[in-house]
């Protein structure tokens, strides 16, 4: 249950306007969140997992040459008829499925590549003065129960603004935003710090954050001073640590195993691993990994 001082999340934004540089020639002409992890794109996967979460609007931050995203989630009335005719009833709830509610669908636009903050930014208007999720679609995490779900409850309980943490190994602090641990009570950790891609020696922790986050409208007011960190472009991360002894500023080692699918590597264990559990192929796919032994 929801705490009566307790905003709902109702709204998620999914920043899409990167480039995927890491997967050229593939994402040459298509955008990366359409690579396919088993039998649906990156996108597909995540606005599942906010749909099970309840979220009601997805907002995608979307950039040149991602038209793509808004089609995957259309209505295909050929595409139906044709399977209808052809008796393929399973292949029609899967693709209805993928269909965006009417009404829900918001989309803006990241005209430049300033960095993850700036792309947040360019949804304030959308978002309003209300909690929201961010997801971040090279982000997987496989488990029964939904990340961004595990994160409403932790946040129906704690309140403030909610960030997905993992362990990593020291020498990879660098390629994540890094937690200053308050107190540690295992699923839950209190921050009082956060750094943006700290080098290993540098890193007050190894606690990292992974692309799933409830935060406060508040981070807005920090985003628009646009200030460059890291990498010389404007980091969330450097706006969220502003909140930091205002609000209430959680970590939750969430349940599930972790996929950067931004990784070429990443992507194919999560191809492995999404596809080991597919009911229809997923004794093939063991089979077949016993013959590259
Ligand atoms: C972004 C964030 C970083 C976070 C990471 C999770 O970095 O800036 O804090 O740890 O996502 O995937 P990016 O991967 O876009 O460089």
């Amino acid at each position: 249950m929801t705490q009566n001082n307790i905003k709902p999340v109702r709204k998620a934004i999914f920043p899409v306007a990167g480039l995927g540089t890491r997967f050229l020639p593939a994402t040459k002409a298509m955008p990366k969140e359409m690579l396919p992890i088993n039998d649906r794109p990156l996108i597909q996967h995540v606005f599942e997992e906010a749909r099970d979460a309840g979220i009601e609007e997805f907002i995608f931050v979307t950039g040149r040459h991602k038209n793509m995203l808004e089609e995957h989630f259309d209505y295909q009335p050929e595409l139906e008829q044709t399977l209808q005719a052809r008796g393929k009833d399973n292949m029609i709830a899967k693709i209805r499925n993928s269909e965006m509610p009417a009404g829900k669908l918001f989309l803006t636009r990241q005209p430049k590549p300033l960095g993850l903050g700036h792309a947040v930014w360019c949804a304030q208007k959308l978002i309003g003065d209300e909690p929201f999720a961010i997801i971040l679609p090279d982000d997987l995490v496989n488990y029964e129960e939904g990340c961004l779900t595990q994160m409403i409850n932790a946040y129906n309980e704690h309140g403030g603004n909610i960030v997905a943490v993992k362990d990593v190994p020291r020498a990879e602090t660098n390629k994540y935003g890094i937690l200053d641990i308050n107190k540690d009570d295992g699923d839950i950790v209190s921050i009082k710090g956060l750094v943006e891609k700290p080098n290993p020696e540098d890193a007050p922790s190894t606690l990292s954050i992974i692309g799933r986050y409830i935060l406060q409208p508040e981070v807005f007011d920090h985003l628009a001073a646009f200030e460059t960190g890291a990498g010389n472009e404007i980091q969330l991360t450097d706006a969220m640590a502003k909140l930091l002894g205002k609000q209430a500023f959680h970590g939750l080692r969430f349940k599930g195993e972790h996929f950067d699918c931004g990784s070429r590597l990443g992507f194919i264990a999560a191809n492995l691993a999404y596809s080991l559990k597919d009911e229809e192929i997923g004794g093939g796919v063991k089979a077949l990994l016993d013959t590259y032994k």
